[in-house]
């Protein structure tokens, strides 16, 4: 299984520099995920490769142009492979596990579209996009720490991504709650014991007692979590 991703940016090496580093690496390296990355100024027809310009109305700050965007996404999609095109911008539906899976497991490339400056054309929403996506109520510089975000979650779910570091079937937000305590040596530090289930041996006691902290901290810091997950709850 493969996931593919093309990244449409003006800063191609924040995008390459994070896939040069550890599981993204190696899952690139395995060919378990492939991204292709694309200089929006490599599209642009004027000397000066502008890819912004001021607003019509006026007002602060400058707007993506939409003719670099048609461009490119028309040379992207020339090899005649189905994609998605997906905008980051705070105005999208707020990214979580549960469209990571959807967006993973939905068996089309994601072209991922990168804003910057004050905005993106209207008419690149209209005439290029298919979804829209937000990783949180915040306001970043520019799109491209959410497309990492989208590709590192997304990575994570493909089978044999993690490796011996873990599954991702347990983690938090994976079982709709979030995930109980770890520890690992020393037994103590600073006063502070391991848990004696932790130490004992057993097993069925063990799983007990993570399901019931998973669920005691869910219910102290997420609550809301228990409402949304109550039918899929252990
Ligand atoms: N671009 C700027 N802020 C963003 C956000 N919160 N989510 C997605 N894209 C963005």
């Amino acid at each position: 299984m493969s996931l593919y991703f093309d990244v449409l940016t003006i800063f191609p090496q924040i995008i390459l520099s994070y896939l040069q580093e550890s599981i993204l690496k190696r899952a690139l390296d395995r060919g378990i995920v492939d991204v292709k990355v694309y200089n929006l100024r490599d599209y642009t027809m004027d000397k000066h490769k502008n890819v912004d310009d001021y607003p019509y109305g006026g007002g602060p700050g400058m707007v993506m142009k939409v003719e670099p965007f048609y461009r490119a996404i028309k040379d992207i999609k020339a090899d005649g492979i189905e994609r998605t095109v997906v905008m980051l911008t705070p105005q999208g539906r707020t990214f979580n596990q549960a469209i990571a899976k959807e967006l993973a497991f939905c068996n089309k490339r994601l072209l991922l579209l990168c804003g910057r400056y004050e905005g993106i054309d209207e008419r690149v929403r209209d005439l290029l996009v298919d979804d829209e996506i937000s990783i949180g109520d915040y306001v970043l510089t520019g799109g491209e720490l959410p497309a990492l975000v989208m590709i590192d979650s997304m990575t994570r779910l493909m089978p044999d991504a993690l490796g011996d570091e873990g599954s991702a079937l347990q983690d938090s937000f994976s079982t709709g709650i979030l995930d109980f305590p770890h520890y690992t040596r020393p037994a103590e530090f600073m006063g502070l014991k391991v848990p004696d289930v932790l130490i004992s041996g057993n097993h069925k006691a063990i799983e007990m007692w993570r399901k019931e902290e998973a669920l005691k901290r869910t219910l102290e810091r997420r609550p809301d979590l228990i409402q949304k997950h109550k039918g899929a709850l252990p």
